[in-house]
């Protein structure tokens, strides 16, 4: 069983409150709106799903991709006890997302109005394929928004804050997610500065994701 899939049953519990204010931040200042479709890359147990449908309503859609079995239950718990109709979940790995696998399972091809990836590069281990191939599947001029940690140092300090996450925040997610993508915008948070939220446009230089 992987790691995800073990530690599901406690992930809401130890991580909802800590990033309440830095998750609400990035979809204040994504101005999501009534109708948007929403890719929620490693989307987890979906503790982002109501604060999302809150703004794009029910005329609105997220599809969450995530490739632990477990997170996606609880995911999908919350779905059924909400009785949210648009919300679709897909249990794959997030670096082999393109239109075909969203086809595949969906049954339409879709493009997006936001890419969302909440601490979720900084664990995908080929996290710039995720976020390359994620970008392609947004409309003209859609916005991808991201929520992690940075920490240049690989120290014992990183050691530590990437234990229970099993993640890697030396990884500059930022700086790679600026050179994908049009008018970036980032801001670190917190008394730390560890955390940052990053906002960027698909860019119309479709080589850049080609890769
Ligand atoms: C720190 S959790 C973040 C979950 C959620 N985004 C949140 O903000 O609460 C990281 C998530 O990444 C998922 N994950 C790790 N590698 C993945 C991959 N290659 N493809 C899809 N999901 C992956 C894990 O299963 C886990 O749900």
């Amino acid at each position: 069983m992987k790691w995800y899939d073990k530690i599901s049953g406690f992930y809401d519990f130890f991580t909802e409150r800590i990033y309440r204010n830095e998750r609400n931040e990035l979809f204040e200042k994504l101005e999501l709106k009534k109708g948007d479709s929403v890719l929620l890359v490693a989307c987890g147990t979906g503790i982002s799903f109501q604060p999302i449908l809150k703004r794009i309503r029910k005329e609105g859609r997220i599809v969450g991709i995530d490739s632990s079995p477990k997170m996606l239950e609880i995911a999908n718990n919350k779905i059924k006890k909400n009785k949210w109709t648009n919300i679709e979940l897909i249990n794959a790995n997030a670096e082999l997302i393109n239109s075909e696998l969203i086809e595949s399972q969906m049954g339409e091809k879709i493009e997006f109005d936001f890419v969302i990836a909440e601490l979720a590069f900084s664990v995908i281990p080929d996290w710039k394929a995720s976020m390359r191939k994620s970008i392609k599947l947004l409309k003209k001029n859609g916005k991808i928004g991201v929520l992690d940690g940075f920490r240049e140092q690989n120290d014992w300090i990183n050691r530590i804050l990437n234990f229970l996450p099993k993640s890697d925040i030396s990884r500059n997610v930022s700086e790679y997610l600026n050179e994908l993508t049009t008018n970036y915008w980032s801001k670190r948070l917190g008394k730390t500065g560890i955390l940052f939220i990053g906002i960027g446009e698909k860019t119309t230089a479709n080589k850049v994701y080609k890769k």
